[in-house]
């Protein structure tokens, strides 16, 4: 629906078009804006800007409400797994049996990867970050599946996503082994993806690895946590690459590079780092002045967010999910977990985070959760990127399908040199 607006800008009327959505703000379409004034709007960091029109995700920021094609995200992880939600973002709706017996197969089919990658891995050194692993190794990929990179075709657009939703825990798996200097562990198809996953990290050629199901459970609820959110910065990255027609490999690598920013996907390694920098609870006030310290770069790593101006419901099931797995495996006075607690406290009844709306993020108990299950802080990352791989290709498909699709090129408020002329070395 959308409805008729004028607007004085700079002694114009404009005549624009108001569009509304099914829940949430409309927006003023501006974009005959400069084709009526010659100026463009500026809005850096996108704080005011709808850069598309999507049916996948939904955000309340002020409510702390999050939906995938609009099922609430604590009735997904409550009630789904991670398969069921890579469904329902791709295709729009909860899978019926049939439909759900047919997408694990077709998932399950693609785990395994060219067994020349494994030639890839040798080129890093075995302390590279797992991320620029990944961002290299998915970026690879388009080397070797030059049959679903066609991306005018629909089936080689669903194979892509197929391949990439696959392969990708079989990816990280291998960056992580690789790491550690231990064999890769191939796919085991008979397994659940989350559980295949668990086993390609810590099954060794020794010993029978067994899955722990409670470990499994809490992994794939914090892979449906992470799963798609909106326009963030990871995601904007991958349609605006995809914008160019570029192969969806390639796409989901520069989602992968933007992502490992710790002000975004990089923000659980960095919350935990900084819960390790902290210590113990005496010198929590000591970081709480430095975060408020205009003076001082320090942030609090896990707090606050461009959306949620209320806590992050993500957030409320993570902590959950962390005491969960600490009591399956009987960590019961882990330093980090009460730092990060009495951290929250503090911080959720100090007036400056009060009035800046800072509450803890997704990230910040991931951390602790996923160090507890034996993943080192290198890997939080790269877990981020396995789960949000499913809401970079629902979102790139989206873009490519949508018949009104273009490159997407921003402008600019030049503020350099004006026009001049050459000066030849000798007169500078
Ligand atoms: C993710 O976009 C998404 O959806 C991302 C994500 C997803 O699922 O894709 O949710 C995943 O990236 C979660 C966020 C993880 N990042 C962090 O935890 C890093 C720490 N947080 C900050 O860097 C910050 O809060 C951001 C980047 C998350 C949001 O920044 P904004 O919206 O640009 O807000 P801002 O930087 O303008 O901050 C507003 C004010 C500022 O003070 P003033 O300049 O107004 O005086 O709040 C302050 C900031 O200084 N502030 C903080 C703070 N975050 C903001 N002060 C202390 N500690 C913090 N963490």
């Amino acid at each position: 629906m959308s409805k008729p607006v004028s607007l004085n800008v700079a002694d114009q009327k404009l005549d624009l078009t108001v569009k509304y959505g099914t829940i949430g703000p409309s927006v003023v379409d501006i974009a005959k804006l400069y084709a009526q004034t010659g100026m463009f709007t500026y809005d850096p960091g996108f704080t005011s800007t709808a850069s598309c029109e999507s049916k996948i995700t939904y955000i309340d920021g002020d409510e702390g409400v999050l939906l995938y094609r609009g099922y609430p995200i604590d009735q997904l992880a409550e009630h789904g797994d991670f398969l069921e939600t890579c469904y329902l973002l791709l295709y729009g709706e909860l899978p019926t049996p049939a439909q759900r017996t047919d997408f694990n197969y077709r998932v399950t089919r693609h785990t395994m990867v060219h067994e020349q990658m494994m030639r890839f891995f040798q080129g890093f050194r075995r302390d590279a970050h797992p991320m620029s692993v990944m961002v290299a190794s998915v970026g690879a990929l388009s080397a070797f599946y030059h049959d679903s990179t066609d991306i005018a075709d629909e089936n080689q657009r669903m194979i892509a996503s197929m391949r990439m939703i696959a392969k990708f825990p079989t990816l990280a798996a291998m960056a992580y082994k690789y790491s550690i200097g231990q064999p890769f562990v191939y796919p085991q198809n008979d397994l659940d993806y989350t559980s295949n996953f668990l086993r390609m990290c810590f099954a060794v050629p020794c010993e029978e690895y067994k899955v722990n199901p409670v470990l499994s459970r809490a992994l794939d609820r914090i892979f449906i946590l992470h799963a798609d959110h909106e326009q963030n910065a990871s995601t904007s990255t991958v349609r605006l690459a995809g914008s160019s027609g570029a192969n969806p490999f390639a796409c989901i690598a520069a989602g992968v590079a933007c992502l490992w920013g710790p002000a975004h996907g990089g923000a659980n390694e960095a919350a935990l780092k900084m819960l390790q920098e902290i210590g113990t609870v005496d010198k929590i006030p000591h970081y709480i002045a430095r975060a408020k310290d205009k003076n001082d770069p320090f942030r609090l790593m896990g707090f606050g967010h461009r959306v949620y101006k209320n806590y992050d419901p993500r957030a409320k099931i993570m902590q959950k999910t962390t005491h969960e797995v600490l009591n399956e495996l009987g960590i019961k006075d882990d330093p980090l977990l009460d730092v990060a607690m009495e951290l929250e406290r503090i911080a959720l009844s100090d007036s400056y985070f009060i009035e800046k709306k800072l509450y803890p993020n997704i990230d910040f108990y991931s951390g602790i959760t996923l160090k507890a299950m034996g993943f080192p802080t290198s890997m939080f990352t790269a877990l981020f990127a396995l789960a949000r791989t499913v809401g970079w290709i629902a979102q790139w498909k989206e873009m490519i399908e949508d018949p009104g699709q273009k490159i997407g090129r921003p402008r600019q408020l030049y503020t350099g040199a004006p026009q001049r002329d050459y000066i030849p070395t000798h007169m500078r």
